[in-house]
């Protein structure tokens, strides 16, 4: 465990607390490591339509991409929990399906294995894209 990771984890961590999740009282805050040392955060989005609702990972890379800084995104923190417990949980919260596949564009445009470090009661645990989403599909399909 670094202690830059440490941070990116608790920054997500933090993000969480901007999250609008009326519905379902679950936050999740992302932390976004760029290649110049910048961080984006991000947090869920819920909507009265449900399934309009925005993840956290979402927004946070939509918010980069809107930034020009999309290809900038080297790294990604994730903590999820009831409110009042982000980053609470024995298991890590990693990232949704779609979410999953959101940051396959990343890692496809930038040619990494986006690594993801999802925060835990003890921590975090990090996976690399590839084990998230194994065979995805991305951008490198449609040359
Ligand atoms: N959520 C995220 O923000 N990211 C994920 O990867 C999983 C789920 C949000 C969506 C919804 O607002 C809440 O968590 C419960 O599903």
């Amino acid at each position: 465990m670094t202690d830059s990771t440490q941070k990116l984890v608790q920054l997500a961590i933090e993000a969480a607390q901007t999250a609008y999740a009326p519905y379902s009282n679950f936050h999740v805050g992302t932390a976004l490591l760029l290649d110049t040392g910048e961080i984006i955060t991000g947090s869920n989005f819920e909507n009265a339509s449900y399934g309009m609702t925005l993840c956290a990972e979402t927004v946070a890379i939509a918010k980069a991409n809107s930034d020009g800084k999309l290809r900038a995104i080297r790294e990604i923190a994730v903590a999820g929990g009831l409110a009042g417990h982000v980053g609470k949980a024995a298991d890590p919260i990693t990232p949704c399906g779609r979410c999953r596949q959101i940051i396959k564009e990343v890692a496809d445009l930038t040619d990494t294995d986006i690594p993801v470090h999802c925060a835990h009661a003890t921590g975090y645990e990090t996976f690399r894209l590839s084990e998230l989403l194994p065979h995805g599909f991305g951008p490198a399909n449609l040359k």
